[in-house]
């Protein structure tokens, strides 16, 4: 039974290991942030290798650990070879937040094979390789774990032009979610995704291409464009143990656009 005095608990990561994928920039960098505040040792994962390494040391510096990763998240060999580094510097893996992603926009029309398999490679592929090596991963320590998935809201709403191929990757993030949590409940195991609207970061409100800019821009009911940490509370709510009865789910964080 939960007392008062257990609420902070409930954000308590003390003694867990956590890799955030993307995480030298944006929404990751603010969840690895938060993570390490909350007592978990970090695996800073990201092609940027010096932004992996600066963030890293900022989370040094705080006390806390973390350990730079330099992977693209398509390539499978990289994936093993970081779950085995996270094993062999931390001990073993309890949370996975799958958040890297590329948000370049093409019109549908000048969608090439090219553009379509790499968009699907880095946004799709890459979160299944990461979670298939860190299930297998928590499976074998056998204290269970936790995964959350960054999707979009474009998985499940149209929110602006140019989005064909990262929308449809982000609704496979989605059924990722649902198709894992089923088969990996038994293991303790729990998968949830996120799914955020306009946020503020280097990759997502900045320029991403030239086509021309559709209902996203507009204010969302709350009054303001999302900041990184907006997600990183809400990511760190499902990888605490006040999340321990919830999985296969999608939440939005969107500032109220999706219903504006
Ligand atoms: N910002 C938004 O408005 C918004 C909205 C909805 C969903 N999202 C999703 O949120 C997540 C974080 O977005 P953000 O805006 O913080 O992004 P960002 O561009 O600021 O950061 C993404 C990070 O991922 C890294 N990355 C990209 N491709 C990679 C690869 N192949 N391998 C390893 N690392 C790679 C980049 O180097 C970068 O550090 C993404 O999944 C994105 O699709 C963002």
């Amino acid at each position: 039974m939960t007392t008062p005095t257990d609420i902070a608990g409930l954000l308590d990561l003390t003694g867990k290991v956590a890799i955030v994928t993307g995480a030298a920039s944006g929404m990751g960098r603010a969840t690895a942030g938060y993570f390490a505040a909350a007592g978990a040792g970090v695996v800073v994962a990201d092609m940027n290798e010096a932004g992996a390494e600066a963030v890293a040391a900022d989370i040094r510096a705080t006390g806390a650990k973390a350990l730079a990763v330099t992977v693209d998240i398509s390539d499978e060999a990289a994936i093993v070879r970081m779950m085995e580094k996270t094993v062999a510097e931390f001990g073993g893996i309890d949370i996975l937040v799958n958040n890297a992603a590329t948000q370049h926009r093409a019109l549908l029309e000048d969608t090439t094979v090219e553009y379509w398999d790499r968009v699907q490679a880095i946004n799709l592929r890459g979160p299944f390789l990461c979670l298939r090596e860190a299930a297998k991963a928590m499976r074998a320590q056998g204290r269970g774990g936790v995964i959350v998935n960054v999707a979009s809201t474009s998985a499940v709403h149209p929110v602006m032009r140019g989005l064909t191929a990262y929308a449809s990757s982000k609704a496979g993030v989605t059924a990722l979610t649902r198709n894992a949590a089923l088969e990996l409940a038994d293991a303790g195991i729990r998968v949830n995704a996120v799914l955020p609207g306009g946020v503020m970061t280097e990759g997502g409100m900045s320029s991403r291409g030239t086509v021309p800019e559709g209902r996203a821009i507009q204010m969302p009911p709350l009054g303001r464009i999302g900041v990184p940490e907006d997600i990183a509370a809400l990511i760190l709510f499902l990888a605490g143990t006040g999340a321990s009865y919830i999985t296969g789910q999608t939440f939005v964080a969107d500032g109220g656009f999706l219903i504006g």
